[in-house]
């Protein structure tokens, strides 16, 4: 099935942080995602970019609640000790919780609230970063996808996004989510997303300057599509 991509506005985005669809919608958010092998589909990335013991300092944008990455402290505090990480949302919903448990692996954990482009336009050209996102670069289309994108490339040494990929089966699969309970808000949002995904070289043929990084992207478990930047001039 070959699916034009379309993007729309998802609720969630537009809800206080507050409101209690809101805040159910991001606790189905996190058993998506359990469903979606996000989890190891990030880890999985991540290890290849990232050796045991380096120094790592991680920006996650479209964080959410911040649970992914807790998931991933407690998968590889050994693994990079001491990390610094940062999460990125324009909505202030990281529970106090979430950050102490960061913290207890011995991660040190910053809250950024902004908008991507915002944030994006006032750090300096550092590389020392790897970026992260999931479920959220299908938010953008056009010049704002283009310019997050490149935008992300000045400042990074890799980048990974986990998407919602474009397909049939992931299209089916949306339309299936009130029978693992999730509420309006998700069922409404999970169909935008998987139409507003990506598939084949979407976001590498969107990439910039090419020539400087290795570049993967490919399906990833059965819902999603994933797309892995490595800087090759470092
Ligand atoms: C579908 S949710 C995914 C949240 C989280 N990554 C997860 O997997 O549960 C998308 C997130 O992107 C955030 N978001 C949307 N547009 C944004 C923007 N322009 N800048 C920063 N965050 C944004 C929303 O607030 C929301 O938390």
């Amino acid at each position: 099935m070959s699916l034009p991509r379309r993007v729309e506005p998802e609720l969630l985005d537009e809800l206080p942080a507050d409101d209690p669809r809101a805040v159910r919608s991001r606790g189905d958010l996190r058993r998506v995602n359990r469903l979606m092998g996000t989890h190891s589909i990030l880890l999985r990335a991540l290890d290849t970019i990232a050796p045991a013991a380096s120094r790592m300092r991680l920006v996650e944008l479209g964080a959410g609640d911040g649970t992914m990455m807790l998931r991933l402290a407690r998968s590889r505090s050994q693994n990079w000790p001491g990390a610094k990480v940062a999460l990125l949302d324009t909505q202030p919903v990281v529970s106090a919780d979430t950050l102490a448990a960061i913290r207890d692996l011995g991660w040190e954990v910053e809250v950024i609230t902004a908008d991507v482009f915002d944030w994006l336009a006032h750090l300096s050209s550092d590389t020392g970063n790897i970026v992260f996102a999931n479920l959220f670069v299908h938010h953008f289309e056009g010049e704002r996808l283009s310019r997050l994108l490149t935008g992300i490339a000045d400042r990074t040494r890799a980048f990974i996004c986990c998407e919602p990929r474009r397909s049939g089966l992931a299209l089916a699969g949306s339309h299936l989510l009130g029978l693992i309970g999730c509420n309006a808000v998700t069922r409404h949002d999970a169909v935008l997303s998987v139409h507003a995904g990506f598939r084949d070289n979407d976001i590498s043929a969107l990439w910039p300057n090419e020539a400087f990084w290795k570049l993967d992207e490919s399906a990833a478990g059965l819902f999603s599509h994933l797309f892995v930047a490595r800087r090759i001039d470092r």
